[in-house]
């Protein structure tokens, strides 16, 4: 922290943010329970399936209080119910300002993900309109369950509202934005619903505010910083390991990876004793490189500002673990975040260095952008430490798993059968999708090395694979699997919930996992 306040594009920038402070204030979704015809306010939104062609059910009423506007927005063909279909309608007395109808796709075709983009759709609109309250319905939605929709439309409400603005002096075309969303209609669980995915966004997007901050701010002590305060916020215990400590526990390979930067090393562990005592804790390793510039193996400019994502792993976890104290989830957790940067320098960890790690093996670095999982190897033989019932941990850790899945799903790789097909579950449930690769024996013969116990790259084929077959050398006997999110944890804005930068993949995947084993 000492040594990095000295520097002048840091101080501007701490000056702006504060050196540990969390985002803006959140917008919180809130459940109404009112009657969407006489709720007043600016903009209600309303879903509308594919193929609807009266006003009927719960467009009725709407319809009635709009001297019929709804059903001629059908007859006209303006609102076909596909999924890109608006119409706004204006001006129900003591109700809403203006009814936005939504198309929301096919009946048989609706899950909690299109909830999530219906919510979010409407805040867009909302966004443009310069309207900072409105109101989403539920009815309509009927095909999805009650929870799990009141539940998706928070999150998508909450997941669009949010907005990276700290480092902007003075932006005239930001009016600031969504303020508040209620949701009516919905079950008899509709309130709690609603909370839980309010909880859940809110901890999604904490973890963007992270991923956000440049390298020069976001460095390994601040997210240490961050991970403090949060956790003194909702009551986790957390402890921070700096470089001095590192070297005490044998975490060799983050010290190696480590030394070409300025900016010290930081080992965060947040944990949460929602189990029975002594109960094997569920442990969420996250990858918290601050910034990657690749070391001495320098990776080249083009693109390379993005390489201050590459802790979106740690901050999903910090996210992930928000969540878990908020809800007071019934397991015990652990949420890890190996944090540092890679940089090169006179001091650097050279190619052909040979490096020891705590987990004991020694590693031949190859290739020194191959650095996360130099991370990951000390992070998860620590965690093995703890004997976990499980470990998942998750990582912007190779270009290579964008091409095998593209941007649409992170790669799920481990060794255990059962703990893999609760994390596809977890992924399809929440709407971040993982999917398997093998870890066959062979993957790991491409990592054996002529000098160390095994080098830390495997060549180019199954570039994603070698790199969990570096990682399973590390976690011993425990039940583990690796989240691959290079392809997932940012981007350039496709999804309504979604803005160009850090998405906070996988937050709702890891809190759906540990709700999913929480008693
Ligand atoms: N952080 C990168 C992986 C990455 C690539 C994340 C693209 C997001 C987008 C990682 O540290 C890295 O550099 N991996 C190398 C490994 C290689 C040297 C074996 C890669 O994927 O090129
Ligand atoms: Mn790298
Ligand atoms: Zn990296």
């Amino acid at each position: 922290m000492e040594r990095s306040g000295e520097s002048r594009e840091l101080w501007v920038a701490v000056h702006l943010i504060g050196s540990a402070s969390q985002s803006d204030p959140q917008m919180q979704p809130r459940y109404v329970d009112s009657d969407a015809p006489s709720h007043a306010t600016a903009l209600l939104a309303v879903a509308v399936v594919k193929g609807t062609a009266e006003a009927e059910g719960s467009l009725a009423p709407l319809d009635a209080a709009l001297n019929g506007a709804v059903a001629r927005a059908l007859a006209s063909g303006d609102m076909k119910g596909r999924a890109k279909d608006e119409v706004v309608l204006y001006g129900i007395e003591g109700g809403p300002d203006r009814v936005l109808l939504l198309g929301v796709g096919a009946s048989d075709e609706l899950d909690p993900e299109s909830v999530r983009r219906f919510a979010a759709r409407a805040v867009r609109v909302a966004e443009r309109l310069g309207i900072t309250l409105l109101s989403v319905s539920l009815d309509g939605l009927g095909q999805v369950d009650d929870d799990d929709a009141a539940q998706a439309a928070a999150e998508g409400a909450a997941l669009a509202a949010w907005k990276f603005r700290e480092l902007k002096s003075g932006d005239e075309d930001d009016d600031g934005g969504v303020t508040g969303v209620d949701v009516l209609g919905g079950g008899e669980g509709a309130a709690d619903a609603v909370a839980l995915g309010a909880t859940i966004g809110a901890a999604e997007n904490l973890a963007r505010t992270l991923q956000s901050r440049p390298g020069n701010v976001a460095t390994p002590s601040h997210i240490a910083a961050a991970a403090q305060r949060m956790s003194e916020d909702v009551g986790l215990t957390v402890t921070v390991f700096d470089e001095a400590r590192m070297q005490e526990e044998g975490m060799h390979a983050i010290l190696a990876v480590s030394r070409g930067s300025e900016e010290e090393a930081r080992f965060i562990i947040m944990e949460h004793n929602g189990g029975a005592e002594g109960e094997a804790p569920l442990v969420l390793v996250g990858k918290g490189l601050s910034f990657d510039a690749g070391g001495i193996s320098l990776k080249p400019p083009a693109g390379m500002e993005d390489m201050k994502f590459d802790m979106s792993g740690g901050a999903a976890v910090i996210g992930a673990m928000k969540a878990i104290a908020e809800l007071d989830l019934k397991a015990n957790v652990v949420g890890i975040v190996p944090s540092s940067e890679n940089l090169p320098s006179g001091t650097a960890v050279k190619p052909g260095d040979v490096i020891d790690t705590l987990g004991g093996k020694t590693v031949e670095v190859i290739n020194t952008d191959a650095e996360g999982r130099l991370l990951l190897a000390d992070a998860l033989a620590y965690a093995a430490k703890l004997n976990p019932a499980a470990m998942v941990d998750c990582a912007t850790l190779t270009g290579a798993v964008v091409i095998a899945l593209g941007h649409h799903a992170a790669a799920v790789i481990g060794n255990d059968e059962d703990l893999i097909q609760q994390l596809i579950a977890a992924g399809s449930d929440s709407g971040q999708r993982c999917w398997p690769l093998p870890l066959w024996k062979e993957y790991s013969e491409q990592l054996e090395s002529d000098t160390a116990d095994l080098k830390n790259i495997g060549g180019r084929p199954g570039g994603a694979i070698t790199a969990a077959a570096f990682l399973s050398e590390f976690v011993g006997d425990t039940a583990w699997a690796h989240l691959d999110v290079a392809g997932t944890a940012y981007g350039d804005g496709e999804l309504p919930y979604q803005r160009k930068g850090g998405y906070g993949f996988p937050t709702r995947l890891l809190v759906q996992w540990v709700r999913s084993r929480a008693g």
